[in-house]
């Protein structure tokens, strides 16, 4: 199929001209291919930075697809990142199209905050940025409060509780490869993450302990994967994100008055249906207080598509 680069990209570019006169951000997604007529691309800017992820070979068009982003914005280096389903390994499916990777940022800022990068880094480079609202909100809603941030990955949105004035975040992530990742972002930040604020384990054996310790918080961030994984410390199937058996363990750490934040992932699952769930998985000491989505960068019309957030409060 012959793909019209030059309409799509400058319409995408022009569609999102409130973004790039933000002076609050400079990363955003510049192309949703799966509703911007080329499904499987999607191009996002960090910076200086333009990357070019896709599922289908489209090898022969990437000098185009540079050639226009150029016209768009000066990047200092345009990289394509071929996804894993093309069978490559990382090294043979990520390339500098433009610049070298030398002129890679070390960071992205949104709301005066720095989030460090990894550019060639196996999945994510290390900011969603499909949950820019998620850490706005945070920024505005953390304030005096101790924070847990599970699925932490980078820590980011645990970052934005803090310098959203939470009195403290704990992270907690099963990889071992992110400890000097969330040290950077602190430390660009001017924040010391000291040495008890990064847990490395899995959440199905943290959050009993957390629970019989008699730990409690004022906001949990509850991200998980759109697949989360059979775990060895739990003898249940997750199914889906597996909010059900999450929540009943997030709901006994929140303080009354605290806030529980959940991100959707999975299509197979409404919104409302989610929010139910995790209604009942609290024994309904949880109630809905907002509801927000992904932003213009992430169109569609169907809302079921994009990101979907919930904030819950303990009652
Ligand atoms: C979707 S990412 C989370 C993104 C993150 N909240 C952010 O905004 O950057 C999912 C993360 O969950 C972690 N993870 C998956 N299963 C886990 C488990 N059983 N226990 C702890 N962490 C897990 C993965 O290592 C990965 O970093």
């Amino acid at each position: 199929m012959i793909i019209k680069w030059r309409e799509l990209i400058e319409k995408a570019w022009n569609d999102r001209e409130v973004l790039h006169k933000s002076t609050e951000f400079d990363c955003w997604r510049i192309f949703h291919g799966y509703t911007e007529g080329a499904k499987g691309v999607v191009i996002e800017k960090f910076g200086t930075m333009a990357l070019v992820e896709y599922k289908d070979d489209i090898s022969d068009d990437l000098d185009t697809i540079k050639d226009l982003l150029l016209e768009c914005f000066p990047f200092t280096l345009i990289l394509a990142k071929g996804n894993q389903s093309t069978g490559l390994k990382l090294k043979d499916r990520l390339f500098a199209l433009h610049g070298s990777f030398s002129n890679a940022p070390d960071f992205a800022e949104e709301y005066g905050i720095k989030y460090t990068l990894l550019p060639d880094a196996m999945h994510n480079c290390g900011l969603y940025l499909d949950a820019r609202p998620v850490r706005k909100w945070l920024v505005n809603n953390s304030e005096g409060r101790r924070i847990l941030n599970l699925f932490s990955f980078t820590g980011s949105l645990g970052i934005a509780a803090i310098k959203g004035g939470a009195k403290s975040a704990v992270h907690l992530d099963k990889s071992k490869v992110l400890l000097p990742r969330i040290k950077m972002s602190y430390k660009a930040n001017g924040l010391d993450l000291g040495t008890r604020s990064f847990i490395q384990g899995d959440i199905y054996k943290h959050l009993p302990k957390a629970i019989k310790n008699g730990q409690r918080f004022d906001g949990i961030i509850l991200d998980p994967p759109p697949k989360v994984y059979k775990s060895p410390y739990s003898d249940h199937q997750p199914k889906g994100q597996d909010f059900s058996r999450l929540v009943s363990m997030c709901s006994q750490l929140l303080n009354p008055g605290g806030w529980l934040i959940c991100l959707f992932h999975s299509f197979s699952v409404t919104w409302d249906v989610s929010d139910k769930e995790i209604i009942e998985s609290s024994s309904k000491t949880l109630k809905v207080i907002d509801r927000f989505t992904s932003e213009c960068d992430f169109p569609d019309d169907d809302v079921e598509k994009k990101l979907r957030v919930t904030v819950f409060e303990k009652m």
